[in-house]
């Protein structure tokens, strides 16, 4: 596909996308994501070939939460390798990113490394294997894109922490199955940083182009890992990403992706492209409405999935 015709697709899909009714409702249980305007609405394509695009309100920054999980299993798995599936596996788990109910009878071992269990077994790896995890993380992201633009907010983190009861419980409930090595409450202030993160679509795009690049970062040349690494995160995205709509999001999208509460998704292409769409309205499995709905239109009319 040329680039004209990628900006015409992204722009008519945007416009009809954009008028649409139905928007569904921005995540109500932390208190600073519920206040966001529900008719924000941004899209920014990242090409490895091709120049980039975006439209509507794609530099405007959103908190990522759950996107940010893919990049602390990035740098967990390269630090740790193969042994980090002896912590957590790599099954979808049919279940709500919050959900106690496999836990007991998994033994403590998390489904995947997207649902809540997981991202917090994660993050326990990254407190004892790395010397400042917070500073260390945001430098590992930011050192992913050329602009640096992305980093914590103090205030959704307080929100979210004020009202994290489910994760206080999961985080306890990790520790007495033992598969937390550090204190939960170092692991959930981690926790809820790393899902603090905020940025905008163009940013979050770049950020991800390294997925679609067997591993390695476009405008530095630095390899975050090897390319069979890249494919494992890439296979972990496409089966777990959107939790118990992992399905549909492959069914109607066709590509490895995240999405995260604040009503992000960001989705890859391999060997061309990392897509971002921010719209904060989300269906009821808790993924954004519009983005999902954008992300299908556009690889159904650019017939550019990976099936
Ligand atoms: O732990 C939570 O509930 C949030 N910080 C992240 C959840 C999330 O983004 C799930 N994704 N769709």
């Amino acid at each position: 596909m040329n680039q004209v015709s990628c900006n015409e697709v992204v722009s008519t899909i945007y416009q009809r996308v954009k008028a649409l009714k139905e928007k569904g409702k921005p995540a109500n249980y932390i208190p600073e994501l519920a206040i966001v305007e529900p008719s924000k609405f941004g899209v920014h394509i990242a090409q490895l070939n091709d120049a980039n695009f975006g439209i509507g309100d794609f530099q405007e920054n959103f908190s990522i939460q759950s996107i940010s999980k893919v990049l602390s299993l990035c740098l967990a798995y390269r630090i740790l390798g193969e042994k980090i599936w002896k912590r957590v596996d790599v099954e979808p788990s049919g279940t709500k990113f919050n959900s106690l109910l496999q836990l007991e009878s998994d033994n403590g071992i998390p489904r995947n490394p997207f649902i809540n269990a997981g991202a917090l077994v994660i993050v326990d790896i990254l407190i004892s294997e790395l010397e400042n995890p917070k500073e260390d993380v945001l430098n590992f992201v930011k050192s992913l894109c050329p602009s640096g633009n992305i980093d914590y907010s103090p205030k959704v983190k307080a929100s979210e922490k004020s009202v994290g009861y489910r994760n206080f419980a999961l985080a306890n409930f990790l520790k007495s199955l033992g598969n937390l090595d550090n204190e939960p409450n170092d692991v959930l202030d981690l926790y809820f940083t790393i899902c603090s993160l905020e940025t905008d679509c163009e940013t979050l795009s770049e950020i991800f182009l390294f997925m679609a690049n067997d591993g390695i970062v476009p405008h530095s040349g630095e390899k975050v890992f090897s390319k069979s690494y890249s494919k494992r995160v890439n296979a972990l995205m496409q089966t777990c990403g959107f939790y118990d709509e992992s399905g549909e999001f492959a069914f109607r999208v066709g590509l490895p992706g995240k999405s995260g509460v604040g009503g992000g998704i960001v989705a890859i292409y391999p060997d061309k492209y990392s897509i971002a769409v921010w719209s904060p309205g989300l269906n009821a499995k808790g993924n954004s409405y519009k983005g999902m709905k954008f992300l299908e239109d556009f690889t159904t009319e650019t017939e550019m999935s990976i099936f």
